[in-house]
């Protein structure tokens, strides 16, 4: 993250305050965790792997199912709750670890907002998406990569904003994905396009590391082999380019084609070889002068040449990666006669994001998981996915989704083009609640809600321990190093009993008592112990006892929409007509920030 800075800056009012996140444990309810009977492959070398062979043509084959074994593919995590305590959970065991981060927040459409100033509603999307993003970038690996679909209303902004949290050299592209095919006759431009908004976290790295796109059956279409070249099929490129600064002299000449005929280029264009290099190229049958040999030449570009993939372009048409309708269409499909999710991204964006931006047993984070239209993709692409929900459709939506691709049972979106047939699983999570609340004396206390195994965990990770208990040694619940141990308990420790542990330690280890209370006045006498009292060592660590970090904005007025989320007004329906205006109620379940139709939903 720039810690330097910059000369520019987006500034606004509150923009300096940051909460101070309580990292929380995730606790897992095992009913709602799914599993399929098998395990699945995902590594590199897997089932998975060299999608690119598979799907640029080399070998068209379908792709084998990914049910043999070696590798688990069963940790993948639905975490219900605030994505901002959600991502502070998942910060110490995956900082430098998330490959590919896609996020589809709530757009700010202004709608939701009625007696409000616009620039302060503005502001608080900002610290809210600020937050979420700081943390995001620390998720990323060195070469991850984060995609953001924003539109309109919010995309400048927070462009910038992002240039300040990854560093303006980070940015990779704006994408428009053309997200309907249709007008919307009743505004004065119809926005038709939404923005993708792509940064790496080290660019350089990204350039080297990001996946080239498979040629589509389109474009390998445009290979034809006229003259039986025993090098295959080829397609011909244009032999000249603009004279610009830097051609050499000997790019300026005159071709005599097989037919006799004098070519000359177009005035301001010259040939892209010099002249020896053209002969050679001639010599090896890489010019193509046409049937007759009279043509003005063109260079044969082989299609085994082009097998390495096509550079990703920063437009994204419909005909490629569906549109909303398509996205709402892949979700009645899998759940007929229920109202679809109202903001669905379309399966096929989604693969198009991680064909680029990961490779097989990669992690794909995102944490406005919506429908769990990433998890889906990433599930059956072979890629392992965490994935945060604040909404009830957490297990109204997205568990059935994911039960059916686990099942195999899910035949829409993409499926049968990565050749899915099912397997792995994912586990669910709560947040844990706060470690401390108030007691009738307005003092913090360790929550009752903790059992010791939930403490120790938690202590851990304040701590910055890991927490790995040990089955035979009862003061080992943690480590930081090989040497360094953590204890957590809720007693009163007494001399006798330092005395012990001390010992048992011994020598070249150290141990982090964590205790309730303690009857010693030298602890001196015991160096390679050290003791903290709980809760009040760790009492000014962070912000107790606070559940969801977009309760101000869920708190505040909603007014009529002004400019909307125009995608779904305009959008067509999923039989690709024209889509009505979409209620007042409608609008406010989309426009809401960060929580649901005004209603907060606080994660248990
Ligand atoms: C536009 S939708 C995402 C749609 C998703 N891409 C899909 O294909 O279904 C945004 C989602 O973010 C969720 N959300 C908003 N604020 C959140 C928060 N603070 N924590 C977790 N999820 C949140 C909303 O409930 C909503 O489901």
């Amino acid at each position: 993250m720039a810690n330097h800075k910059t000369k520019l800056e987006l500034t606004w009012i509150g923009k300096e305050n940051r909460p101070k996140l309580e990292p929380r444990i995730l606790v897992e309810d095992q009913g709602k965790s799914y599993h399929a009977k098998f395990r699945i492959k995902t590594g590199k070398s897997a089932d998975f792997a060299d999608e690119r062979r598979l799907t640029s043509g080399q070998d068209s084959s379908p792709r084998k199912s990914a049910q043999s074994a070696d590798e688990d593919f069963f940790d993948n995590r639905l975490i219900f709750g605030d994505n901002l305590l959600a991502l502070k959970a998942l910060e110490q065991e995956f900082t430098g670890k998330i490959r590919c981060v896609f996020i589809d927040p709530p757009y700010n459409t202004g709608s939701a907002f009625t007696h409000y100033d616009d620039g302060i509603e503005h502001s608080l999307w900002l610290t809210l998406m600020r937050d979420r993003l700081e943390l995001i970038w620390r998720l990323l690996s060195d070469d991850g990569s984060l995609w953001i679909t924003i539109d309109d209303n919010e995309a400048h902004y927070l462009k910038v904003l992002c240039d300040e949290i990854f560093e303006r050299a980070n940015f990779v592209a704006n994408v428009l994905w053309q997200k309907s095919h249709t007008r919307e006759n009743r505004t004065d431009i119809s926005a038709v396009h939404d923005h993708v908004l792509v940064f790496a976290k080290q660019h350089e790295i990204f350039k080297n590391k990001r996946n080239p796109l498979p040629a589509s059956e389109d474009q390998l279409g445009r290979y034809e082999n006229p003259d039986n070249d025993p090098r295959g099929a080829w397609a011909s490129l244009p032999a000249h380019a603009k004279a610009e600064k830097g051609r050499r002299k000997a790019q300026f000449f005159t071709v005599t084609t097989p037919s006799g005929r004098k070519v000359d280029t177009p005035a301001g264009r010259c040939w892209l070889y010099t002249e020896e290099r053209f002969r050679e190229m001639v010599e090896d049958n890489r010019i193509w002068f046409g049937a007759d040999g009279a043509n003005v030449p063109r260079v044969k570009k082989f299609l085994s040449e082009v097998k390495a993939g096509l550079v990703p372009s920063t437009i994204w048409f419909h005909s490629e990666v569906g549109t909303t309708g398509t996205a709402k269409a892949e979700l009645t499909s899998l759940f007929p006669g229920e109202t679809p999710f109202s903001t669905p991204k379309p399966e096929a964006l989604l693969q198009r994001v991680l064909l680029i931006a990961t490779n097989p047993g990669d992690l794909v984070l995102d944490s406005f998981a919506g429908s769990g239209t990433t998890g889906a993709v990433a599930h059956k692409m072979g890629r392992r996915w965490i994935m945060v929900e604040l909404g009830e459709h957490c297990h109204t939506h997205i568990i059935p989704r994911l039960k059916k691709v686990i099942d195999g049972t899910d035949k829409g979106g993409i499926t049968e083009a990565v050749g899915w047939k099912g397997g792995g699983g994912f586990r669910y999570y709560r947040l844990a609640p706060s470690l401390l609340e108030k007691d009738q004396f307005n003092n913090w206390i360790i929550s009752k809600k903790f059992n010791p195994a939930m403490l120790a965990e938690a202590i851990c990770k304040l701590e910055g321990f890991t927490y790995a208990p040990s089955e035979t040694v009862y003061w080992q619940h943690g480590h930081s190093t090989e040497n360094d141990y953590i204890y957590v308990t809720t007693q009163t420790l007494t001399r006798e009993q330092f005395q012990k542990l001390s010992d048992e330690v011994g020598e070249g280890r150290s141990l982090l008592i964590m205790c309730g209370a303690f009857r010693v006045k030298n602890l001196d006498e015991f160096p390679n112990l050290t003791v903290k009292k709980i809760p009040k060592a760790v009492l000014s660590r962070c912000e107790w006892g606070r559940d969801d970090y977009s309760l101000e904005i869920a708190h505040l007025p909603m007014r009529e929409a002004v400019s909307d989320q125009r995608s779904e007004v305009s959008e067509e329906d999923t039989a690709g007509n024209p889509r009505k205006s979409r209620t007042k109620e409608e609008r406010r379940a989309q426009a809401s920030l960060f929580d649901l139709n005004g209603k907060k939903e606080v994660p248990s």
